[in-house]
């Protein structure tokens, strides 16, 4: 509507204003999507992150991207716009349970997943993300151990995709935990002729049903140059804007109306807005965390 339209406007002039780069994650509402920079995965929004010449980062996501950013750029005004926004997987770990974890099997290569804590990450060998998290792993000496953390889901796809045995952390996105095989075959009954897509961290029941297992913007990439044109989408409902702006004419079915992440959703123009004004909430990390989780950063950047 207009409001928000003036909203917008006034979120691009004070962009322009204080050399602000906005990145928004796909789960993002629509309008804030529409006013980013950068709308991408966890893995594009770190290299965006990592590489921008903007004085300031406004992270439309939830706190563990916001800090990731900040400990890949630590020299720029990080802002997460509404501070509780958080991720209850990322939650899930500690660096304190993790400490522990490690000291029971000794020689492990721990790899963590993008969602978590600085902390975690800093008591982590390698990071990965969805779309770069068998690429990790196939990285790592076939002898070693592999600790993998905090997403029990991803962790049994990238198993199986691989071949490797990996000690699995048992937390999961409670968003794409309610997505149910049921749901799945429900969707497929309505619309028999589509690909199914799903995110890895969706339980492996639904994993098995699909088509294809991608990040998000992998999911969007596969939707754009697919020949195919009717699709069943197992993600955050997010994820419907940009399929919609960059696959116009093809038909994208949402798996479930129970994929809604609350956290994602916290982030609403007026508050990118307000941040933008007051150059508030920013994100701070500790150094000496923050010099080891860039180094477990740094080494899931440089495999590409
Ligand atoms: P990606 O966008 O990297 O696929 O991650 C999805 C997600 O669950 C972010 O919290």
């Amino acid at each position: 509507d207009e409001k928000t339209q003036k909203i917008m406007d006034e979120v691009v002039r004070l962009k322009k204003e204080k050399n602000a780069i906005i990145l928004a994650h796909l789960y993002q509402r629509p309008e804030v999507q529409e006013v980013a920079d950068y709308v991408g995965d966890s893995l594009g929004l770190a290299r965006t992150a990592a590489n921008t010449d903007a004085e300031v980062i406004v992270f439309a996501g939830v706190h563990f991207m916001a800090e990731s950013a900040k400990i890949l750029s630590p020299d720029k005004i990080v802002l997460l716009p509404e501070i509780e926004a958080g991720c209850p997987l990322a939650d899930t770990i500690t660096a304190e349970s993790l400490r522990k974890k490690k000291a029971e099997h000794p020689g492990a290569i721990v790899v963590t997943y993008v969602n978590s804590s600085a902390e975690v990450k800093a008591e982590s060998d390698i990071i990965c993300t969805s779309a770069n998290a068998v690429k990790v792993i196939e990285s790592i000496p076939p002898e070693r151990e592999i600790i993998f953390t905090p997403d029990r889901n991803l962790g049994d796809y990238v198993a199986k995709k691989t071949g490797r045995k990996l000690i699995l952390w048992d937390g999961y996105c409670n968003t794409h935990q309610r997505l149910t095989p049921d749901d799945i075959r429900q969707a497929k009954a309505e619309h028999p002729n589509a690909k199914v897509l799903v995110h890895p961290e969706c339980r492996p029941e639904v994993v098995a049903l699909a088509d294809g297992v991608f990040s998000t913007t992998g999911i969007i990439n596969y939707v754009v140059n697919d020949p195919g044109d009717e699709f069943i989408i197992g993600t955050e409902a997010g994820i419907m804007h940009q399929l919609t702006k960059k696959a116009p004419h093809k038909k994208c079915y949402l798996a479930s109306k129970k994929l809604i992440c609350p956290n994602m959703k916290l982030t609403t123009i007026e508050k990118v807005k307000l941040a933008l004004e007051t150059l508030e909430p920013q994100i701070e990390v500790d150094p000496e965390i923050a010099k080891k989780a860039l180094q477990a950063l740094e080494r899931m950047l440089a495999i590409g």
